[in-house]
């Protein structure tokens, strides 16, 4: 029987799914019991997680889960990412990619691994940071440029900077922003200069390199192995070229913002990236002033506009509160950027 749950308000293709659910694992399509649950955590794409229930050959019951995600427009380049990254000393740094098929309305349904997490929120202790560092470590260092789907990532970055000012200007009109409005020049100078700030982000210590780029803590996921644990990336969206730090810093900003350990811990972080590639683990003035510029970047990026616009809207006071420290703290990096730059 196919007996399928509807995953909160995402509506499901059962068809399409069941047809993959029979093909990947070799059984009638009438004999599969399925069950799908839509996934917490992300922002644009619809992502379920579907739970498969058959006989195997010996007549024994088997359960097997993998994750559904649809994505659409540019988003669709997660599809090569997991092609490239199949092929690469990072495979093991992403879910396995177990089919992926076009659909009628030009979006593609990704079918995915699924990544059970050894804990629901391991980002308090540090070593969680420190793993996820190291992956990302190699995807800088193993991952291939040339593997890298291509995206005019300047551009739409311009694009997105520009939205950003228009909104904090706007927001900046009302009460409750009030304290946004001292960081208007700087947002201001920072958005203009933004292809200037990008060039010289990437230099020959910080080559422009493949980035997982969107790194932070809905996209990685601590999994037991053995007797250790290890990070899994998920979300491959943003892949991209350009400098490594881009993803350090946007890493070490979302957990920071979570957690007071690895806040309180964030050189230290920092440097136990640079010795996984290899590197002297001194953070210089210079290597701290290129770190602020790719904050600056990862602002412009949409993270400050998210946050702006939740603040704006949010339904509680909890909510607001958690929003406009996300601001401010985004703005205080913008400050910083905008003092190395000027
Ligand atoms: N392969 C996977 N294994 C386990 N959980 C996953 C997997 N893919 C996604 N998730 C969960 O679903 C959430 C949203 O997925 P994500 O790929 O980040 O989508 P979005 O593009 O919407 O951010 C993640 O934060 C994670 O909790
Ligand atoms: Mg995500």
């Amino acid at each position: 029987m196919n007996n399928l749950a509807k995953g909160g308000r995402t509506p499901v293709d059962v068809r399409r799914l069941t047809a993959f659910a029979a093909r990947h694992y070799g059984q009638d399509p009438g004999r599969l019991r399925i069950t799908v649950q839509e996934l917490r955590g992300g922002l644009c794409a619809s992502v379920m997680r579907a739970r498969v229930r058959f006989l195997d050959p010996e007549r024994r019951p088997r359960t097997a889960v993998f994750v559904i995600k649809r994505v659409a427009g540019g988003d669709i380049r997660e599809l090569g990412a997991y092609r490239s990254l199949a092929g690469s000393p990072c495979a093991r740094i992403a879910p396995q990619l177990l089919g992926a098929e076009q659909t009628r309305s030009g979006c593609v349904n990704l079918y995915l691994e699924y990544i059970p997490s050894f804990h629901p929120w391991p980002w308090a202790d540090v070593k969680a940071s420190e793993l996820v560092l190291k992956r990302l470590a190699t995807v800088h260092e193993a991952l291939a440029p040339e593997k890298v789907p291509e995206w005019d990532y300047d551009a739409e970055l311009q694009e997105s900077a520009g939205t950003t000012l228009e909104i904090l200007e706007e927001a900046a009109l009302l009460a409750d922003f009030t304290p946004v409005r001292r960081f208007l020049p700087s947002v201001r100078r920072l958005a203009a200069a933004l292809p200037a700030l990008r060039a010289q982000l990437v230099n020959r210590r910080w080559p422009r390199v493949a980035l997982h780029g969107d790194a932070h803590t809905g996209n990685a996921i601590i999994r037991r192995q053995g007797r250790s644990h290890s990070a899994v990336l998920l979300d491959w969206s943003r892949i991209r070229l350009g400098s490594a730090l881009e993803d350090v810093c946007s890493w070490l900003q979302s957990i920071s913002f979570w957690e007071p350990e690895p806040k309180r811990r964030h050189d230290t972080l920092f440097r136990k990236y640079l010795t996984s590639r290899g590197m002297p683990d001194e953070l210089t003035p210079e290597l701290r002033e290129l770190y602020w510029l790719a904050g600056a970047s990862n602002a412009f990026a949409g993270a400050l506009r998210y946050h702006v616009v939740r603040m704006g809207s949010a339904a509680t006071r909890a909510e607001r509160t958690m929003a406009s420290a996300a601001v401010r703290d985004w703005l205080r990096i913008l400050a910083r950027a905008d003092a190395c730059w000027s």
